[in-house]
């Protein structure tokens, strides 16, 4: 008799050792390797995994990419760069609990009604259960076929005999295949069944969508597109976010509100992230920022006080923590406000989380508000990206953003000189464009 052989995975992101080992090489994770049995050389399964493909010039291969499909909510049709490719893998990530099940009820729905098959695969809830939500968000329509299943192979043989427009699988961590003796929801399951039904998908020109938990590293390479979806259980709005897509521009954003009847579009974002904001608050900066191709109005508040501890507090909730560090030093060194020895808060109001640079400057100016206890004027949004010297230095596509702003009824921006050469007028917007951060005090208040 054969004797099985096992190898050590990292959960978190697919590493393979022989041996156990306390620290990932690869992700740095601690503790993170459990042993698997791997699948015996005799496996039937990988035997018949291949696209059966022959080399050719790659002047005959089609670029004709087909017609995407819609799924009717527009926020989603963004997200993923205007449809749904043919064959393609998308992953959608996210905590439990925040709503992956009944966005994709929502997405097949709707698919179902134009008179599409499409397939629902569960391996969390029951048909009773799925009914019962269906029927909570009116989702509803005979092409909407569920199955309750976990057994990879058995989930193929469904989708090669239905031929459904699309499959969702929910969720990936459920499903497993007998080829493996690993358990359910391990990295080497999770690999084997996601890779034979993105192959399943591509072979057949049938999107998947996979639901996933926590997404491990592994999955992400192997899918085109990744979605993560984010929101607090504090707050009702749910941000889809795409980390990759190969059919179209990452870090696209779509805003959703969790209603009792479902989640909701919310079609204006910056309106509603704007909504509760104090006026003439010091501490409190609007700031344009870009997410993927579109401009939203985002609250950065900041509260500095004076800290009884030896070594001050700092907590940056939706920015990047290094770079509140490194604008607090600025300041210090090129405006001569010594934050030093001051607690400093900074959050990004409604939770959610600005990445990129340009909203140095707003951070700077709320830092600088709320630690000279003067508002910020209430109608002014403040952008740019600051250097180590108090430069301030231009940002991308400065235009749709002035232009949201004023949307929105803001009629002063304070922004980098740099990006004026660029800059399209818009009507009633004063524009002050500023070079340095000592031009920034001077103008704030
Ligand atoms: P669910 O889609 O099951 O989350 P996931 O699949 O990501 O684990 O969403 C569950 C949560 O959403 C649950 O806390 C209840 C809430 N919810 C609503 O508020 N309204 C609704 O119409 C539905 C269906 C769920
Ligand atoms: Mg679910």
């Amino acid at each position: 008799m054969k004797k099985s052989k096992t190898s050590f995975f990292c959960q978190h992101c697919g590493y393979m050792s022989p041996k156990w080992l306390g620290k990932c090489p690869s992700c740095s994770g601690w503790n993170c390797f459990a042993e698997e049995l791997v699948s015996q050389p005799d496996s039937g399964g990988r035997a018949s995994m291949s696209f059966d493909g022959k080399p050719q010039p790659i002047e005959d291969i089609s670029a004709d990419e087909g017609e995407r499909m819609l799924t009717g909510i527009a926020e989603i049709d963004r997200v993923l760069g205007g449809g749904i490719v043919d064959g393609s893998a998308i992953l959608i990530g996210g905590e439990p609990g925040i709503g992956k099940s009944t966005l994709m009820l929502q997405v097949m729905k709707n698919i179902a009604v134009g008179g599409r098959k499409v397939l629902y695969v569960s391996g969390e809830e029951s048909a009773h259960q799925i009914k019962l939500r269906s029927n909570r968000i009116g989702a509803s329509a005979r092409d909407l076929l569920v199955l309750v299943e976990v057994s990879l192979e058995k989930i193929l043989d469904h989708v090669k005999k239905i031929e459904p427009a699309i499959v969702v699988i929910d969720s990936i961590q459920t499903v497993y295949s007998g080829d493996l003796m690993s358990a359910p929801g391990s990295v080497g399951q999770v690999r084997e069944a996601s890779s034979r039904l993105i192959l399943s998908a591509k072979k057949n020109g049938i999107p998947v969508f996979l639901i996933g938990h926590v997404t491990p590293k592994v999955l992400e390479h192997m899918v085109d597109t990744v979605l993560y979806f984010e929101g607090d259980s504090g707050h009702a709005y749910r941000i889809i976010r795409s980390i990759k897509n190969r059919f179209g521009p990452t870090n696209e954003i779509g805003v959703f509100e969790m209603q009792d009847k479902g989640l909701k579009e919310v079609p204006n974002p910056s309106a509603f992230f704007l909504a509760e904001r104090p006026q003439n608050a010091p501490g409190s900066v609007v700031v344009p920022s870009l997410e993927g191709t579109r401009p939203i109005l985002v609250e950065i508040q900041a509260l500095v006080s004076q800290s009884n501890l030896g070594m001050p507090r700092r907590t940056a909730i939706g920015v990047d923590h290094n770079r509140v560090s490194l604008l607090v030093a600025v300041l210090d060194r090129i405006c001569g406000l010594h934050l030093g020895g001051s607690d400093i808060f900074i959050n990004v109001a409604g939770g959610v989380r600005v990445e990129e640079p340009a909203v140095d400057l707003g951070v700077v100016a709320a830092m600088a508000s709320s630690f000279l206890d003067r508002p910020v004027d209430p109608r002014t949004v403040i952008l740019g990206e600051v250097g180590l010297t108090g430069e301030v230095r231009a940002v991308s596509q400065m235009d749709v953003r002035v232009k949201e702003a004023a949307r929105l009824g803001f009629d002063k921006c304070i922004l980098p000189k740099t990006n004026m050469a660029s800059l399209t007028k818009t009507a009633k917007m004063e524009i002050c464009a500023i070079s340095s951060l000592k031009d920034l005090l001077e103008n704030l208040f």
